[in-house]
């Protein structure tokens, strides 16, 4: 019998084929609104194969009513929103989507932390506004990115990536991270710095690094006391690495210049969020990953995880690898 597969929303077609070859595919069909938890709960009564997103909370209570469940295969490289040790306490696979999102992630960094310091949205909104009469000699004036120092927290694949780019624009590059890396700081001409140096010398922070419970509200207000005043945030990871209401104090008082986020604690970020009040926060709406190629390339291979994990073989990115020596 073909195994029962649920996809949480409306994924790449080339995608849904793969699986459709090979499962009896049932698929949540509205495109903007996440699947609610009692209908989630109804088809994992039944599934195999789970194919979710960041937006599904899947912890203990839910897999608790899914007696069938063999792999949860999320369309991310962060898995935050699993409760991976319930799943492994179960035997369930977990698996994720890394390397693909890499370049294009790390491009949205690097134009984030771009359009923050050059302030390129209040410009476009100002020219809008009709409100550019002259150009004068100190409109509008941001931040060089050129030449400044690079503060990267968490030197992962994307870490690497944005530090790169940050090369290409001839900047001093500090990292931090859990285990130092002598390889990549070879490579990249990188140098490593404990986290309050970091802070202290960097003209750009960006946060890089896994939501875990060691990283949340890695940045606070102790953290953002010791930046420069002229320094720029930059937060493409999980918003709950940063403490907002430490942030918003810290964007209105001076105590740092400005930031720049992908990712909010609450997503999506209340419209009354005090932080979207301010003309120094440039506000994404979770697009680091969003180019076709990539959203097409993530669903490709996390249905490719799936498959292999419910075809019994080892699925490539097998997150909760200990599963194998139960
Ligand atoms: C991820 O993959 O974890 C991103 O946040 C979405 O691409």
């Amino acid at each position: 019998m073909r195994p029962r597969v649920f996809v949480t929303r409306k994924i790449p077609e080339k995608a849904l084929l793969m699986l459709e070859e090979r499962c009896d595919v049932r698929m949540w069909q509205k495109e903007d609104v996440p699947v609610p938890k009692d209908v989630l709960k109804e088809e994992l009564a039944e599934a195999e194969g789970l194919f979710c997103l960041l937006t599904e909370k899947i912890d203990a209570d839910l897999l608790d009513h899914a007696p069938h469940l063999r792999v949860i295969s999320n369309m991310a490289v962060g898995y935050n929103n699993i409760d991976v040790s319930a799943a492994t306490r179960k035997g369930i696979m977990v698996t994720n989507t890394p390397d693909v999102l890499t370049e294009t992630t790390a491009d949205l960094t690097f134009a984030l932390l771009m359009a923050t310091a050059r302030r390129l949205l209040e410009a476009s909104d100002y020219l809008r506004r009709g409100e550019w009469k002259t150009w004068s000699p100190m409109l509008l004036t941001g931040q060089d990115v050129h030449g400044a120092t690079l503060g990267i927290i968490g030197m992962g694949r994307i870490g690497e990536a944005v530090a790169k780019r940050a090369k290409g624009f001839d900047m001093r590059v500090l990292y931090h991270n859990r285990n130092r890396k002598p390889e990549v700081e070879e490579k990249l001409g990188v140098t490593y710095a404990d986290l309050p140096t970091l802070l202290k010398e960097s003209d750009f922070v960006c946060i890089l690094t896994p939501y875990t419970s060691e990283t949340h509200h890695l940045i606070g207000k102790g953290e953002l006391a010791i930046m420069k005043k002229t320094a720029v945030l930059i937060n493409t990871s999980r918003g709950g690495v940063v403490d907002e209401n430490a942030l918003y104090e810290a964007l209105t008082t001076g105590t740092i210049l400005a930031a720049g986020l992908d990712v909010f604690e609450q997503e999506p970020v209340p419209l009354n969020h005090p932080l979207l009040s301010l003309p120094n926060v440039v506000a994404l709406p979770h697009i680091g990953s969003a180019s076709v190629q990539t959203r097409t390339r993530m669903a490709e291979l996390a249905a490719q995880n799936l498959l292999q994990a419910l075809a019994g073989e080892l699925p490539e990115n097998l997150v909760n690898t200990e599963i194998y020596k139960l």
